[in-house]
């Protein structure tokens, strides 16, 4: 007599509702800072910090150079000062942005930029000075965000990510000061 087989049950293959609607609770209530980074989220905010005083005190002597640099020559260099000047103000509020959702608060009191910054203000009216100035801070800032980089890592994969774009375009702008360095 043949045996009776019996069809085997075809596997479930429906997600775990459950598991996401805890996952949707816990990060309602955790926002950016999950459980991973909450030991470290104080401490990266300083760091971010002192980083959002540095691009502003970079928008603010890219300004500078732009509407100082004088004659025909240096048309072209104080339209890339401007460019640089928009793209540190940029970098300035993906910073600021990133503290908040840390709950930390960008700290943007004009009386403390200059002493946090890593890199200096400048005022020099010599366009190849400005632009020797704006390398040696745009080399500050490559050296700054690849410790940040190396400091935060998988303790924050956010920021960290946020820090690598950031550190490619300060490796862009010193290259492009460079070349403006070689040819003034
Ligand atoms: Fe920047
Ligand atoms: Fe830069």
């Amino acid at each position: 007599m043949a045996k009776t087989v019996h069809a085997q049950p075809t596997p479930s293959m429906a997600l775990d509702e459950n598991a996401i609607a805890s996952a949707a609770r816990e990060r309602l209530h955790d926002g950016a800072v999950t459980p991973s980074i909450a030991p470290y989220a104080k401490d990266i905010c300083k760091l971010l910090n002192d980083a959002l005083a540095t691009e502003w005190v970079c928008v603010l002597r890219y300004r500078r150079h732009y509407f100082t640099a004088k004659g025909i020559a240096s048309e072209p260099i104080a339209a890339e000062f401007l460019v640089h000047a928009n793209e540190e103000l940029s970098h300035a509020d993906r910073l600021a942005e990133r503290i908040v959702q840390l709950g930390g608060e960008p700290m943007l009191d004009p009386d403390s930029l200059k002493a946090r910054s890593h890199a200096d203000y400048d005022e020099s009216l010599d366009l190849k000075a400005m632009i020797r100035a704006n390398l040696v801070a745009e080399r500050i800032a490559v050296e700054v965000y690849r410790q940040l980089i190396a400091l935060i890592g998988d303790k924050d994969p956010s920021t960290t990510h946020l820090l690598r774009a950031i550190l490619a375009d300060e490796e862009e702008h010193a290259d492009d000061l460079s070349d403006w360095l070689d040819k003034s």
